[in-house]
C-alpha cells in the first residue's frame, strides 16, 4: 500500500494590517507571510474500506470531523465523487492557537498529499477553492514559501526573494482564539494605514526593520500573559526586531545568524514560564519548499 509524507510548516506574518470589516464579519487584511522551517509532519496511506481516519501524536488534538485536516479530506472527497478512504498521521510539533498557521498548514497539506495519493491529478485551482471555504490561511500554503495576501488572506500573490531568515519563535503558554481578537474593540482601524507595498521589493534585505501587526496591540492588551513574555523577550533581544505573529499569542526575534538565534533561545528558554515554547527556526527558502515536494 502506497504512503506519502510530507512536512506542514508553520508560518509568521513580516506585516499584518488590518484594512476594514466586511458585511460577512471577516476583516479586510493586507498581510505577507512567509514559511518555516518548524512544521508538522503529515504521512497519508489508501485505505480500501472508504472511511477516513486521523491519528496524532498530540493527545489535546480532536481527531473527528472538527479537525481541519479531516474537513479537508471530506471536502476534496466529495469533490472526487468517490468512496476513497485513507489512514493520515499528523505528527504535530506547531502549537495550536499560536498564530503560527499550524492548523491551516495541515489541512492545505493534507489537500496536496490526498490529491497525489487518490491520484486524482485536481488542478491547483480545485484546491484553492475547498481552501477557501475552509480558513483564511489555507490558500497561502498552497503556494508558500512567502507570499503577499489579500481579501480574508485567501487571495495569495507569491513573491520572489524568500531568503532562510533565523528566527527565535516563542509560543509564551496560552492560546490566542484568533475570532475573539478580531472581534476585540479594541482594533484601532482608524489610524493611518500602514503601507505594506515596500514588501514586494525589500523582503530578504533585514526585515526586521520593517516589522508591522495592527494586532499585536490588541492582543498584548486582551492577553497581559503574552504582553509580559513579549516585554521579557524584547529586554533579551534588545535592538532585534520582535513582533506578534498573526493573531498571536506567538511572536518572533530576527537574528543575525543561526548561532546568535540558538543561543538567545537559550537564553530566553531560561527566562519564560516552563509552559511556554521556544523554537530556534529559519523561514523556508524556495529551495526549502522545492525539496518538500
Ligand atoms: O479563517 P480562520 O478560521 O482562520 O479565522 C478564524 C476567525 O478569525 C474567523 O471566524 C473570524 O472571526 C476571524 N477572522 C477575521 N478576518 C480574517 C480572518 C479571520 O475576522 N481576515
Amino acid at each position: 500500500m502506497r504512503t506519502i509524507t510530507r512536512e506542514a510548516p508553520a508560518k509568521i506574518n513580516w506585516f499584518l494590517e488590518v484594512l476594514r470589516k466586511r458585511p460577512d464579519g471577516y476583516h479586510d487584511l493586507e498581510t505577507v507571510m512567509q514559511e518555516l522551517e518548524l512544521s508538522d509532519t503529515l504521512t497519508c496511506s489508501q485505505r480500501a474500506d472508504g472511511q477516513l481516519v486521523l491519528t496524532c501524536t498530540d493527545p489535546g488534538m480532536p481527531t473527528d470531523g472538527s479537525n481541519l485536516v479531516m474537513k479537508a479530506a471530506t471536502a476534496l472527497r466529495t469533490l472526487a465523487g468517490q468512496p476513497l478512504g485513507a489512514d493520515i498521521h499528523l505528527e504535530k510539533r506547531v502549537p495550536s492557537g499560536g498564530g503560527l498557521g499550524g492548523g491551516s498548514s495541515d489541512a492545505a497539506c493534507t489537500l496536496m498529499l490526498l490529491n497525489d495519493l487518490w491520484g486524482l491529478n485536481r488542478p491547483k485551482s480545485d484546491l484553492h477553492a475547498i481552501a477557501a471555504q475552509l480558513g483564511s490561511d489555507i490558500n497561502f500554503f498552497l503556494e508558500g514559501p512567502l507570499a503577499w495576501c489579500e481579501g480574508r488572506g485567501e487571495i495569495v500573490t507569491p513573491l520572489p526573494g524568500a531568503c532562510a531568515i533565523p528566527l527565535v519563535v516563542v509560543w509564551p503558554g496560552i492560546p490566542v482564539l484568533t475570532a475573539k481578537l478580531f472581534q476585540s474593540a479594541r482594533i484601532n482601524l482608524t489610524k493611518k494605514r500602514e503601507n505594506g507595498n515596500k514588501w514586494h521589493t525589500v523582503v530578504g534585505e533585514n526585515p526586521g526593520t520593517w516589522l508591522f501587526n495592527r494586532l499585536e496591540q490588541p492582543c498584548l492588551e486582551l492577553f497581559p500573559q503574552v504582553a509580559q513574555a513579549m516585554a521579557c523577550v524584547r529586554r533579551i533581544a534588545q535592538a532585534r526586531g520582535c513582533m506578534l505573529s498573526g493573531s498571536g499569542s506567538s511572536f518572533y526575534v530576527v537574528c543575525e545568524s543561526d548561532k546568535i538565534a540558538g543561543e538567545l533561545g537559550e537564553v530566553i528558554k531560561g527566562q519564560l514560564p516552563t509552559l511556554a515554547r521556544v523554537f530556534v527556526t529559519r523561514t523556508r527558502d524556495a529551495s526549502a519548499r522545492a525539496r518538500a515536494g
